[in-house]
C-alpha cells in the first residue's frame, strides 16, 4: 500500500518535470507536494472538496483540477492559493500544497540579484578540469578560490564533457580596498552558452566573493549523467546589495560561543551574502573576553575559566571573517547590561547588591572603559583587535534605580546638578567620546535617541529594536544613520516568528527614498543567546536569517514571501547539503526537527 502511494506521487512529479525545462538545484527530484503542519487555510476554496477521501485520494483529485492549489486535511476542502501562514488552533488540520510549477525556483540564486538575464541552454561545466583564473595578484583571492572549489563541485566526478565551460576569469579592479562599511560589493557575472570561460568582474575582492557565491549556486549536479551543469545559460548578472550593512548579532555572554562555532556561523553567513557579525561580546551574565589591561574582568566574570576568549582567539575570528568579506563589529554594552564586570571590578559598580548601571560618579569607571576600548581598538581608526571603524556601545534598557539608591552616587548627581536621566546622558556621552577618540563611529540602541535625540554626535548610528517604534523615521529625518533589527520581527530568538514574517519586513517604511538610500545602513537578525549555544545556534539562525538576508540585499520590489517560497526552500536545502544545520522551513516554531519522513524541499 505504502509503495503504491509513493508511485502515485512519483508519477505526478514526472509529469511536472516533463512540462518544464531542466532546472537548477535538485529540480529533477522535487516532490510535487508540500505539507504545512497546522494550517487550516480558511479562505480561497475552489468550491470542490475531497471529503472522506484519504490524503492520497485528495492529492489525485487536486492534481487533476487546474484550479486547485492544495487542500486541507482532514476537512478535505480544496484550496486555490497558498495560505500556509495561517496557523490553526486545531492540531489535526494540515495543508497540502501542490507544487505545480517547479520553475518558480528561478533564478536559483539566494538572495535575488539586482538584475539578471538568462537563456535556455543547459551548459555543461567541467568539474574535473575547471580553472579559477585571475591576473589580480591577491592572496585573499587565491585563498577564496580554494574555498569555492568544493562548493562548486561537491561531488567527485572524472567526467570532462565536450562543450563544457572550463573556467572562470576573475577580474578585481582594486584588491587592496580595506574591509569597512561602504566597501564596494558589486559584481557582474557573465556565463556564455558556448563553453567559453565564465567572466566575473568586481571592484573589490568582496564583490568577487559574492560573484563566486552566486556562481556556486548556479552550478548543479546532474546525477544521471554524473556531470555538472549550469541551467539557463547564457547568464548575465549585474548585482549589488541594497544596504551596505547586513548583520547577524551573536551573543557570547548569555552562553559562551566557542571560536569554532562562531567560525561555522561566519562561513554559513557568506552563503547568503551577509557581510557583518555584530559581536555582543559581554553582558550581565558573563564577561568572556580576557582584556590584557583588566584581566580580572574575565578572570572573575566568565562562566568558567574555559569559557573565555584570549586576544588571539578574537584576532583569529576577525581574520577568519575578513578573509571571507565579513566585518566584525564589537558591542560593549554599558552602562546597563554590565553586572558581570562587577565580579572582577566591584569598584565600578554602585554596590554589591545593586550592580548596574555602572557607576557614573567615579573616573575609575571611565578609565577602565578607556583601557578596555584601547585593548579592543588599538587606539586608532582601522586598527587593533577589531579594526572595524564602527563600535557598538549598547546603551539600552538602563534603569537608574541603583544610582538613586546609592548615597555616594546620588550625592554626586546632586553636586553636579544631574537628574538620573542626566547622569545616564553624561555616561553615554563620556563613553562615546572615548570610542570616538579611538577613531570609531558609535552605534547605540535606540534608547539613546529617546533620551538624547539631536544632542548626540552626528556620526552616531541609531540601532532600532523596539516594535512599533518610529525611531528610524525620526532619526533619519534629523540626519542620523540607522540600523534596523526589530524585536518580534528580526529577533531570531523569537522562535514563533515565521520566515515569511521576517521576509516581508521593510526597514524603510515611512522613510523618504533618498534618506532610505543614504541613511538606512541596513540592519539584521539578532541571535540573542539566552537559549542558544553550540547545540542549536545554526538551526535557530537558519533558515530564517536567509529571509532577512534577501530583504537586505535584494531590490525593494522583491517582497512577496509566496513568490520566494520555492527559492527559499531550495536555499535551505543547499545549506543542508553544505552541512549547515538549517531547520525545516515549514516549522511553526523555529529550530524544530522535521516532524516525519519527507524530502528536504517539502519540509
Ligand atoms: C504539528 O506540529 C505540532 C507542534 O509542533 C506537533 O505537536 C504535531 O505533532 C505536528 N503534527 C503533525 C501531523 O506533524
Ligand atoms: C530563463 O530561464 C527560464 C527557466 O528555465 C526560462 O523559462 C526562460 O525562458 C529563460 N529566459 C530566457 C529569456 O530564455
Ligand atoms: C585601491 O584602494 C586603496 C584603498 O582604498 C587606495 O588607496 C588605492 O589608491 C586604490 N588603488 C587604485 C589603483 O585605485
Ligand atoms: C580560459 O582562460 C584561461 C586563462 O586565461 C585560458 O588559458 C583559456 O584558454 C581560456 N579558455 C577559453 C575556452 O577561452
Ligand atoms: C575625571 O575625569 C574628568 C574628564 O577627564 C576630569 O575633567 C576630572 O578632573 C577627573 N576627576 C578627577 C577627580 O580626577
Ligand atoms: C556631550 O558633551 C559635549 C561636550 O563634551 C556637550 O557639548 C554635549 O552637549 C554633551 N551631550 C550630552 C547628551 O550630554
Ligand atoms: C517621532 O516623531 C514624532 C513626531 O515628532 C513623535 O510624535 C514621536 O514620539 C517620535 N517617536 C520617537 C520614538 O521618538
Amino acid at each position: 500500500m505504502v509503495r503504491l502511494v509513493q508511485w502515485v506521487v512519483a508519477a505526478v512529479v514526472a509529469v511536472s518535470v516533463a512540462a518544464t525545462a531542466v532546472q537548477g538545484d535538485g529540480a529533477l527530484h522535487d516532490p510535487a507536494w508540500r505539507r504545512v503542519n497546522q494550517s487550516d487555510c480558511p479562505y480561497d476554496d475552489t468550491g470542490d472538496s475531497c471529503t472522506g477521501a484519504t490524503v492520497e485520494g485528495c492529492k489525485v483529485k487536486c492534481a487533476a483540477d487546474p484550479a486547485c492549489g492544495g487542500f486541507n486535511y482532514p476537512h478535505g476542502i480544496m484550496k486555490k492559493t497558498d495560505c500556509s501562514a495561517h496557523i490553526s488552533t486545531s492540531p489535526t488540520v494540515d495543508l497540502y500544497l501542490l507544487v505545480k510549477d517547479i520553475s518558480v525556483n528561478w533564478p536559483p540564486i539566494w538572495p535575488m540579484p539586482k538584475s539578471y538575464t538568462n537563456g535556455t541552454t543547459n551548459l555543461k561545466v567541467d568539474g574535473s578540469k575547471f580553472g579559477f583564473f585571475t591576473t589580480t595578484p591577491s592572496a585573499d583571492l587565491t585563498a577564496a578560490f580554494s574555498r569555492f572549489r568544493p562548493l562548486f563541485f561537491p561531488h567527485r566526478t572524472s567526467a570532462s564533457p565536450a562543450g563544457a565551460t572550463r573556467g572562470v576569469d576573475v577580474t578585481v579592479h582594486n584588491s587592496s580596498v580595506p574591509l569597512q562599511l561602504y566597501a564596494d560589493e558589486s559584481y557582474t557575472l557573465s556565463v556564455p552558452a558556448d563553453g567559453g570561460n565564465i567572466s566575473l568582474t568586481a571592484n573589490t575582492v568582496y564583490g568577487a566573493y559574492h560573484g563566486l557565491q552566486t556562481l556556486s549556486q548556479l552550478i548543479s549536479f546532474d546525477f544521471t549523467q554524473q556531470e555538472y551543469v549550469i541551467p539557463g545559460a547564457p547568464w548575465k548578472i549585474s548585482d549589488a546589495p541594497r544596504f551596505p550593512h547586513r548583520e547577524v548579532l551573536i551573543d557570547s555572554s548569555r552562553h559562551f560561543e566557542p571560536v569554532e562555532t562562531i567560525k561555522d556561523v561566519i562561513t554559513s553567513l557568506t552563503y547568503a551574502k551577509i557581510n557583518t557579525v555584530h559581536w555582543h561580546l559581554v553582558d550581565s551574565q558573563s564577561f568572556p573576553f580576557i582584556s590584557p589591561t583588566y584581566p580580572d574582568l574575565a578572570g572573575k566574570g566568565s562562566y568558567s575559566l574555559q569559557e573565555r576568549y584570549t586576544v588571539d582567539d578574537v584576532a583569529d575570528v576577525v581574520e577568519f571573517a575578513r578573509q571571507r568579506g565579513v566585518r566584525v563589529v564589537v558591542e560593549i554594552d554599558t552602562p546597563g547590561h554590565a553586572a558581570s564586570w562587577c565580579a572582577g571590578h566591584p569598584e565600578i559598580c554602585p554596590s554589591a547588591q545593586c550592580q548596574e548601571p555602572l557607576n557614573p560618579a567615579t573616573n575609575t569607571t571611565f578609565n577602565l572603559i578607556a583601557g578596555l576600548f584601547k585593548d579592543l581598538t588599538g587606539g586608532a581608526r582601522g586598527s587593533g583587535l577589531f579594526p572595524d571603524n564602527l563600535m557598538h556601545l549598547g546603551g539600552d534598557e538602563v534603569n537608574t534605580k541603583c544610582w538613586s539608591e546609592s548615597p555616594t552616587i546620588s550625592k554626586w548627581m546632586q553636586d553636579h546638578g544631574l537628574t538620573p536621566d542626566g547622569a545616564y546622558a553624561y555616561f553615554v556621552n563620556r563613553t562615546q567620546a572615548i570610542a570616538r577618540g579611538y577613531g570609531r563611529d558609535v552605534i547605540g540602541w535606540e534608547e539613546i535617541w529617546d533620551h538624547f535625540g539631536t544632542s548626540l554626535d552626528k556620526s552616531t548610528i541609531i540601532h532600532q529594536w523596539l516594535p512599533k517604534s518610529s525611531i528610524a523615521i525620526n532619526a533619519t529625518k534629523a540626519g542620523y544613520r540607522v540600523l534596523w533589527s526589530t524585536d518580534g520581527a528580526w529577533y531570531l530568538d523569537g522562535l514563533s516568528v515565521t520566515w515569511q514574517e521576517m521576509y516581508e519586513q521593510e526597514p524603510c517604511t515611512g522613510i523618504d527614498d533618498h534618506l532610505c538610500d543614504t541613511l538606512v545602513l541596513g540592519g539584521g537578525g539578532c541571535m540573542w543567546g539566552e537559549t542558544v549555544d553550540t547545540s542549536d545556534i545554526q538551526q535557530t539562525i537558519w533558515p530564517r536569517m536567509a529571509a532577512i538576508a534577501e530583504r537586505l540585499w535584494s531590490p525593494r520590489s522583491v517582497i512577496s514571501a509566496a513568490q520566494a517560497d520555492a527559492r527559499f526552500r531550495s536555499f535551505r536545502c543547499l545549506l543542508n547539503r553544505r552541512g549547515i544545520a538549517a531547520a525545516p522551513a515549514n516549522n511553526p516554531t523555529a529550530r524544530e526537527a522535521p516532524p516525519h519522513p519527507g524530502g528536504c524541499l517539502e519540509q
